[in-house]
């Protein structure tokens, strides 16, 4: 089988549910090749077990059709699961990064579908909750970072923040808080890991030096969620999400990227979710280091502070309540 006709998923997320994992499984051995380990019948749950225990396999895979069948025991294993007192915390913030995981592929694979935005509402909404009864951030983080991915964990503060920042505006809702944490959820879906770390390389430098250096994909990922999210293919997500995930890299002073749009094209909306994403990274690079909070709103300002731009580092300090 082909390497494109195969799904990834991760081996802890299979292993999870093992009753219902009755697949054929596929290992990849390089870039190109990929080979067959397990038939569907077969006790193919020993084998991951061994894999998992000796820790050297990370991801397998499994066909695209196999895949849309465990979307969907997933969607519905995760909702059980989560209304099972014995379910612990760790357990379900675990479940909800694995959920990302597999709403990311299941996007960039199939495209948009009814079930995979679903999920993704459902992973983004229940987030929100958990972190909310965490005492902080910070908490928050040391107590996942060693089992969730960076990018789910980074999507989580970054759509938490958002909401806090709109929490200060008399016109917040619960309804425009949903559309930011799933924008959140969403905005990076299409890059690789790798890509995170040229965006962090192009933060840190000057802005007409660094665009050049990302790469195509990285520049235009903002437009490819949009064009993966369309009115046609998707009309129940919301204009306010579109927005926020076409201009989260975007700066009021014209230099951001996929279009350099001026300030004058940028709702208060996108620029809480811009500055909320930039504070975000600012923190993951300070490691958390509240002292240097001051280093933190200089940047912001130097890059942000015009217009409503200015208006969300406002909203970000009465937050944090400097
Ligand atoms: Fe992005």
């Amino acid at each position: 089988m082909k390497e494109d006709e195969l799904c990834r998923v991760d081996i802890t997320l299979a292993l999870r549910f093992e009753k219902d994992f009755v697949y054929d499984v596929y290992l990849r051995l390089s870039k190109d090749k990929v080979v067959k380990i397990g038939k569907q019948g077969d006790n193919v749950i020993d084998l991951l077990r061994k894999y998992h225990e000796k820790k050297d396999v990370q991801d397998i895979y499994i066909s695209r059709d196999d895949f849309k069948h465990f979307s969907l025991v997933m969607k519905e294993g995760m909702k059980a699961r989560f209304f099972n007192p014995e379910t612990t915390e760790e357990e379900q913030v675990e479940l909800l990064d694995k959920g990302h995981q597999v709403v990311k592929e299941s996007l960039n694979k199939f495209g948009v579908s009814k079930e995979n935005i679903e999920m993704a509402e459902e992973i983004s909404r229940t987030s929100m909750k958990t972190i909310n009864r965490t005492p902080n951030l910070f908490r928050f983080l040391k107590q996942f970072e060693s089992t969730c991915s960076k990018e789910y964990l980074r999507s989580v503060l970054v759509g938490y923040t958002t909401i806090c920042m709109i929490d200060t505006f008399e016109w917040k809702s619960d309804a425009i808080k949903e559309k930011a944490s799933l924008a959140a959820m969403l905005c990076d879906i299409t890059l690789e890991p790798r890509d995170f770390e040229d965006i962090r390389a192009y933060e840190g430098r000057t802005h007409e030096q660094s665009k050049e250096t990302l790469s195509k994909r990285v520049l235009m990922h903002p437009q490819k969620v949009m064009s993966l999210l369309s009115e046609e293919n998707a009309p129940w997500v919301s204009k306010e999400t579109l927005t926020m995930i076409e201009q989260h890299h975007e700066r009021p002073d014209g230099s951001g990227f996929p279009l350099g749009i001026s300030h004058q094209r940028i709702p208060l909306l996108s620029a809480l979710f811009m500055v909320a994403f930039r504070f975000v990274n600012l923190l993951f690079e300070y490691e958390f280091d509240f002292q240097r909070c001051n280093e933190i709103f200089a940047i912001l300002h130097k890059e942000y502070g015009k217009a409503n731009g200015r208006k969300a580092i406002d909203a970000l300090a009465t937050m944090l309540g400097i």
